[in-house]
C-alpha cells in the first residue's frame, strides 16, 4: 500500500453526525450539478496527479513537501461540506472558535498565556502580517534580516514600502550578530528577523544575543518559525538550539506554519503577536460583516479576508489528536526527523567522498561533493541530483557561499562564490528508518554521476 485510505472509512460516520445538526431544516435535493459523471471526471484527477513526486514516500527527501496527516485530511473534507469562512463569525461560527482554541494553543506551546494570533494563508502571509506591524510601530525604519532568511522578508518589504538590510551569516549559515550590532549603531533599523530554522539549512540565529542587542537598541524582534517552530517541543535539541527555543517567548512575534512541520494541508501558516494591543493596528469599518455577534471576529484582527475555515478545523482536529506537549507522539515525530537527519549527516561526513559543512540543527542536512574546486563540485551535485532521481530518491539542492566549505578552493578562474549542494529535508519520521537505503542509492547515484 502506497497511500493511506483510513481517512475514507471515518468519513461517512462523521458526514452523517453533522447532518444531524440541521436535521430540523426543510429536507433538499442535495444532489450536485454533474453528478453522475462525477466518478469519470475523478478517475482523470486521479491519472493527472500521478505527474507528481511522491512526497508521502520516505524516497522524496528533497524540499519541505509531505500530506498532512489522515485525522487533519479526514476534518478538513468535511468541514468543506458547510465551507465556513473565518473571515467573520457570521461565515464560519464554530470554526472561528476552533481557530482561537488551536491558535491559542500554538501560543501556549511557545509559552505565551496571553497573544494576539490567527491562522492564514501561508509563511509569507503570516510574516507579512508581522512585518506590517513593524512597520506601523517604526515607519519608516529598516526589516533586517540574514542573508540566509528567506527571500520572502526582503520583497515583503517593498510590499510595505519599507526599506531593508540584509546581514551576512556565519559559516553555519547563522546571522552575524557582530555585523548587526554595527548596522545597529546607524539607528535605522526597526525590526529584526530573527529566523529559528532557515529554509536553506535549518540553521538557528542567536537569539540569546540579538535580545541582547534589543534591550539595547530597542528594535522590534520578530521570529520566523515556519520551519523551525515546531521543534521546541523537541528533546533531542543540542543545548545550543534548545536555549534559543527557550527564549523565543521573548519575541514581538513569532511565526509558525502549520501546513509545514504542524501535519497541515497547505494553506495553513500562523502568526502571532506577544502584545494583544497591537490589535488596534488593524481596527477597521466594515459595511458588510461583523454584525452577528460583538465577540471577536476574525477579520478584525487580520489583513487577509476570506480564509478557509476548514484549515483550522484540520488544525484543530490534529491537535486534538496529537497535542502540542513535550514527550507526546507529535513530539516523537519530530525527533524521529531530527535523527534522521544527524544520522545521515554523520555517515556522510565520514564518507571521504563527501563534505558535510555542519551537522544539522533540525531535519535538514546539506553535504557537497568533494572535488578540486567549487565548480567542480557544482557540476557534480548537478550530476548526482539527477542520478538520484533516476534511480527514485528525490532530493533538492542549494547555492551556499564556498566560504561554508573551507577545504573547497576556488580555482584561479572560477568566478563562483558559491557552491551548489545535495540537500535534503527528512522530515518525515520514517526517514529514520530509510537512512541506509538513502545512502544505498545515493551511493549508486555517485557512481552513475562519476561514468557521466
Ligand atoms: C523560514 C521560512 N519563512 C517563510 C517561508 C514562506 O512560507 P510559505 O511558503 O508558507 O509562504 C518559508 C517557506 O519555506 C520558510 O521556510
Amino acid at each position: 500500500m502506497q497511500l493511506e485510505k483510513a481517512t475514507l472509512e471515518i468519513l461517512p460516520a462523521a458526514l452523517r453526525a453533522l447532518e444531524e445538526g440541521f436535521a430540523s431544516l426543510p429536507s433538499i435535493d442535495a444532489r450536485a450539478p454533474g453528478q453522475e459523471r462525477m466518478a469519470e471526471v475523478m478517475q482523470q484527477v486521479a491519472v493527472r496527479l500521478r505527474d507528481n513526486y511522491p512526497y508521502f514516500h520516505p524516497f522524496y527527501a528533497g524540499q519541505m513537501l509531505k500530506p498532512p496527516h489522515p485525522i487533519a485530511r479526514a476534518a478538513y473534507a468535511l468541514a468543506t461540506w458547510i465551507n465556513p469562512n473565518n473571515h467573520a463569525l457570521d461565515g464560519g461560527r464554530a470554526s472561528s472558535v476552533m481557530e482561537k482554541e488551536a491558535v491559542a494553543e500554538i501560543a501556549a506551546m511557545f509559552g505565551w498565556q496571553t497573544h494576539l494570533g490567527h491562522l492564514s494563508s501561508g509563511g509569507t502571509m503570516a510574516n507579512l502580517e508581522a512585518l506590517w506591524v513593524a512597520g506601523q510601530l517604526h515607519p519608516g525604519k529598516k526589516i533586517a534580516a540574514s542573508a540566509q532568511a528567506h527571500y520572502t522578508h526582503h520583497r515583503i518589504s517593498s510590499v510595505l514600502g519599507l526599506p531593508f538590510a540584509e546581514l551576512p551569516c556565519d559559516p553555519r549559515g547563522r546571522m552575524d550578530t557582530q555585523a548587526l550590532a554595527e548596522r545597529l549603531a546607524g539607528g535605522d533599523i526597526g525590526c529584526v528577523v530573527a529566523t529559528l530554522g532557515t529554509t536553506g539549512t535549518g540553521s538557528i540565529d542567536p537569539l540569546a544575543e540579538i535580545l541582547r542587542l534589543r534591550a539595547q537598541h530597542g528594535f522590534r524582534l520578530h521570529v520566523d518559525a515556519a520551519y523551525g517552530g515546531y521543534f521546541t517541543l523537541a528533546g533531542n535539541l543540542t543545548a545550543e538550539t534548545r536555549a534559543a527555543y527557550d527564549q523565543i517567548g521573548q519575541a514581538d512575534s513569532i511565526v509558525v506554519d502549520p501546513h509545514k512541520h504542524g501535519l497541515q494541508p497547505y494553506g495553513c501558516g500562523c502568526v502571532l503577536f506577544r502584545d494583544p494591543s497591537v490589535g488596534a493596528l488593524y481596527k477597521h469599518d466594515s459595511p458588510y460583516t461583523y454584525f452577528t455577534s460583538s465577540e471577536l471576529h476574525l477579520g478584525e484582527i487580520s489583513l487577509e479576508c476570506s480564509r478557509p475555515g476548514a484549515s483550522a478545523v484540520a488544525l484543530w482536529a490534529t491537535q486534538k489528536l496529537l497535542p502540542l506537549a513535550r514527550g507526546g507522539q507529535f513530539a516523537v515525530g519530530l525527533e524521529a526527523c531530527r535523527e534522521a537527519a544527524v544520522s545521515l549527516a554523520e555517515r556522510l561526513a565520514a564518507d571521504p567522498r563527501w563534505l558535510v559543512p555542519f551537522l544539522p540543527e533540525l531535519d535538514i542536512v546539506v553535504w557537497a561533493p568533494r572535488a578540486a574546486s567549487a565548480r567542480l563540485a557544482s557540476e557534480r551535485s548537478q550530476r548526482i541530483f539527477a542520478a538520484a532521481a533516476n534511480r527514485g530518491l528525490h532530493l533538492a539542492l542549494i547555492r551556499l557561499p564556498v566560504g561554508y566549505f573551507p577545504s573547497l578552493v576556488s580555482e584561479p578562474s572560477d568566478s563562483q562564490d558559491t557552491v551548489l549542494c545535495l540537500r535534503s529535508v527528512l522530515m518525515k519520521p520514517e526517514h529514520r528508518e530509510w537512512v541506509n537505503r538513502i545512502l544505498t542509492i545515493l551511493d549508486a547515484a555517485f557512481q552513475d554521476a562519476e561514468k557521466g
